[in-house]
């Protein structure tokens, strides 16, 4: 976006944080952080370091909420009486000066600023704080460190066991890298001409269908390896819970729940038949548009999978179910300051149904995969139990993966998928039906 002439740079980097400063009120007033930053920045005329300050800091501020509001707390004695805009001053600029390294006169002379513009009468206040605030001491409670209500850390405890729930959730604190699924194997070299960096994950894989770390200077949709149907927007584990899946050429594959195709169309980019069940006709739609921008082919079928569909059993089917989305807190932090533990209960109860009939789906011999973006037991090893309670003809298969991950804690079937090094986390399981006797 063009700079305005003679904007000074010290201008626009308040501008950068306003933007922040607003993000943060609208996500604090129920909206979705991803779509409100990107509308927000659309309309700003903010240039590249810019928008990325505005992306750093909004993201910064709702992952580390929990982390800022206790080293805030001893600074003042009222904080929910404060303006709502002067209280996300504090939290951004308490951000910046613990987290994000910004040097204490800037960051303080920035923030008292804005408030200057805004509520007067404050502007002291946030300078006397801002000049105290300290990073949190090591003996902070353990949910504040993580950064999470108390109850969602307990669940990825029960998940994942304490020391691998720990680090997953300071795993979520880092920011979000760019992954794009190679679906040829020009992606890299067309990438690279348009002046990315890209590092393939697992440089000894395939070039097809690898997942690849990208730095791009430019919007994603001005890339040649986008427009040309190169590359897709994808997070490994996502494409580990489709490649897990095993098809390939001329296999059938029904993808259970899909949402706006990402699965469907790695799996039709290895080759097979997919058949894409959804209930969101405009999901369907926003995924059939970008299969033509990929040139690949598949059925859409609108249904509601609490009921079985009309369809006759296929050899390879995926459910990847509606969940809590508590493994992708790095790209959707304002999840953990609205989930509950009923939200949780009652979304794994939709799963059960809906694997049941996925179940059904699955012919004999055939492979069926369960896969949801959580990091708790309910959704993930529960759900699973029951079915190879109900279905003694499947039995659970090796979840083989590179990506880091363990088996869950206490037992059951599948393997959480750590969020890790900018992987999103994901419970998946695979299972196969037992075949016809000869
Ligand atoms: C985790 S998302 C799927 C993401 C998708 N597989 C992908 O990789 O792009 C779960 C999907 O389940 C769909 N869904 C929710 N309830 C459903 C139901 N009762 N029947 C069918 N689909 C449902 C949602 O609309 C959502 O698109």
């Amino acid at each position: 976006m063009a700079k305005q002439p003679g904007r000074p740079r010290g201008a626009a980097q308040l501008g950068a944080r306003q933007l922040a400063l607003t993000a943060l009120e609208r996500v604090l007033h129920g909206a979705y952080l991803a779509p409100t930053l990107s509308s927000l920045l659309d309309a700003a005329e903010l240039e590249g370091p810019e928008r990325a300050l505005a992306t750093d800091l909004a993201y910064g501020v709702v992952r580390r909420l929990p982390q800022l509001d206790a080293a805030l707390a001893p600074l003042l004695t009222a904080p929910r009486k404060l303006p709502p805009r002067v209280l996300g001053a504090l939290r951004l600029g308490a951000f910046e000066l613990n987290h994000r390294g910004t040097p204490a006169y800037a960051a303080v002379s920035a923030w008292v600023g804005l408030v200057k513009r805004e509520a007067p009468k404050l502007a002291g206040l946030v300078n006397a704080v801002l000049r105290r605030v300290r990073p949190l001491p090591d003996d902070a409670p353990r949910a504040v460190r993580a950064a999470l209500p108390a109850w969602l850390l307990g669940a990825f405890d029960r998940a994942l066991g304490e020391e691998r729930a720990f680090e997953a959730a300071l795993g979520m604190l880092e920011p979000e890298p760019l992954w794009l699924t190679a679906l040829s194997e020009a992606a890299v070299e067309a990438l690279t001409a348009d002046g990315a960096e890209v590092a393939p994950l697992f440089p000894d894989q395939p070039a097809r269908l690898a997942s690849l770390r990208v730095r791009a200077g430019a919007p994603l949709d001005s890339l040649a390896a986008y427009r040309r149907g190169l590359v897709q927007p994808q997070n490994p584990s996502s494409l580990e819970a489709a490649r897990l899946l095993g098809a390939g050429p001329d296999d059938t594959v029904y993808d259970l729940a899909s949402g706006r195709g990402v699965k469907s169309a790695v799996l039709a980019a290895s080759g097979a038949e997919v058949t894409a069940f959804e209930l969101d006709a405009r999901r369907s739609q926003a995924a059939a548009q970008n299969l033509r921008r990929l040139g690949l082919e598949v059925e859409h079928r609108q249904a509601d999978l609490r009921a079985l569909p009309e369809a006759p059993p296929v050899s390879h089917v995926i459910l990847d179910a509606p969940c809590s989305g508590t493994g992708t807190l790095r790209g959707h932090p304002e999840i953990k300051l609205r989930v509950t533990q009923a939200q949780v209960d009652e979304l794994a109860a939709l799963q059960r149904v809906m694997l049941r009939n996925a179940a059904r789906l699955v012919a004999p011999g055939g492979v069926l995969v369960y896969a949801v973006c959580s990091l708790t037991r309910e959704e993930g090893a529960e759900v699973v139990a029951d079915l190879l309670e109900e279905r003694p003809d499947f039995r659970p298969e090796p979840v083989d993966t590179r990506l880091p991950s363990v088996p869950p804690a206490n037992g059951g079937v599948g393997r959480y998928l750590l969020p890790l090094g900018g992987l999103d986390g994901f419970y998946l399981a695979r299972l196969r039906r037992r075949p016809l006797p000869e």
